[in-house]
């Protein structure tokens, strides 16, 4: 049930109905943070799924993570292949769950719902190895669109980003307005839309692209130079080591829940009505907050269990080139045509991830924190 609505949601219909339908899905990525969350709760929902990554930027402790969240029965109805999306005989080869009563041609039962996260994120990253990036995000992302194609599935939904609109300054974002790419990163994602959008009109198939905004919650990985905000300020609040802000903090972003990031990948996987399918959506809360304010908040969650934080500023340097102002998204389109429905804000996320994150901190970094 939404936590803002006590009517039943499109989500919430859409669960029950999945808690007696059985169905095959392939979640690419699902080693990683979105692609684990996306097994856990399709895994509760007692459905089968397939799981693609080649680690790059995931890790097999996200999938041991969810296996202790589920039941061993649960359990069973994931199978994994380790495989690179380059790679076109790795895509085909996940197109099937092994043995699920052995059809068709006894190959076991074929996908019907694709979730394609595996790409590699960061806009740095890109600036950094722009053809890596061009390999995976939009080789990769053809390749996966022709091996849904060829398995026949009924729908292919892919995650997009917010970053593909680039430089155009109109706020909130609105989904047909959008400017030039900022970054390589912001190009493989917009080149995602032009091929599904190809592919669903040479091919009659199915697609729909999710543009994520600055999504949180557990399994984000705080470590590494490519680590995102929320998990990389937690981490260093923890540890006390100092928080840098870019710019003098009022920079805004639509940070946007996991639970609501799943949401709306079911809900797109499943939607039938025509005006709904083949095209993007913004997914996001549609609500923004400064950097100053997120500081505030992650500061207060962690204060009463890291007292080293009572009276602990943070370090404001320079603003960094190429990044946007501000960011907020207009969520009407998911609302009106996926019945898209955030169940959490920014301070409900925050009260899940923190906890997460603080049970990862291994006992001896935290006594060198508090000492
Ligand atoms: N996290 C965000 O805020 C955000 C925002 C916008 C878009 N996205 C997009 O969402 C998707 C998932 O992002 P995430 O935050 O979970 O990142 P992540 O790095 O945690 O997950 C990406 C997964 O893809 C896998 N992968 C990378 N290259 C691969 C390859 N060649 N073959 C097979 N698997 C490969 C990685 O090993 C990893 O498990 C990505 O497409 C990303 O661009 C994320």
């Amino acid at each position: 049930m939404s936590q803002f609505n006590s009517n039943p949601t499109a989500y919430d219909k859409l669960r029950a109905r999945l808690s007696v339908e059985s169905h095959t899905w392939l979640v690419t990525g699902v080693a990683g943070f979105i692609g684990s969350n996306l097994l856990e709760t399709l895994l509760k929902l007692n459905q089968r799924v397939v799981g693609l990554d080649n680690f790059a930027t995931g890790h097999w402790r996200n999938l041991a993570e969810v296996q202790t969240l589920v039941t061993p029965e649960q359990w069973k109805n994931f199978h994994f292949v380790e495989g690179d999306i380059r790679n076109l005989d790795d895509c085909h080869r996940a197109m099937a769950f092994p043995h699920a009563d052995a059809s068709p041609s006894e190959g076991g039962a074929s996908v019907e719902y694709v979730l394609h996260e595996a790409a590699l994120g960061s806009v740095p990253r890109s600036l950094a190895d722009p053809a890596t990036t061009n390999a995976v995000n939009i080789s990769g992302f053809l390749n996966m669109l022709v091996a849904s194609r060829d398995a026949g599935v009924k729908s292919f939904t892919y995650a997009a980003s917010s970053s593909t609109y680039g430089d155009h300054p109109a706020l909130p974002k609105v989904e047909h307005t959008i400017g030039k790419p900022l970054s390589p990163y912001a190009v493989t994602k917009y080149v995602n839309e032009l091929y599904a959008d190809v592919f669903a009109r040479c091919y009659g198939f199915n697609t729909i692209g999710l543009r994520y905004f600055n999504v949180f919650g557990p399994r984000q990985n705080p470590n590494g130079a490519y680590a995102a905000v929320i998990p990389k300020w937690t981490a260093s609040l923890m540890q006390g080591e100092p928080v840098y802000i870019n710019g003098d903090g009022e920079t805004s972003r639509d940070f946007c829940f996991i639970a609501n990031v799943v949401q709306a990948n079911l809900l797109a996987a499943l939607a039938n009505e025509t005006d709904a399918l083949n095209q993007v959506y913004n997914v996001a809360l549609g609500d923004r907050t400064s950097l100053n304010e997120l500081y505030a908040h992650l500061r207060n969650k962690l204060l009463p269990h890291y007292p080293h934080l009572d009276g602990v500023q943070p370090v404001h340097r320079d603003f960094r080139a190429g990044d946007v102002r501000h960011s907020l998204a207009d969520i009407g389109k998911a609302q009106r045509l996926l019945g898209y429905a955030p169940s959490h804000r920014i301070s409900e996320g925050l009260a899940l991830a923190v906890p997460w994150y603080m049970a990862q901190e291994k006992p001896s970094q935290r006594s060198m924190a508090l000492s």
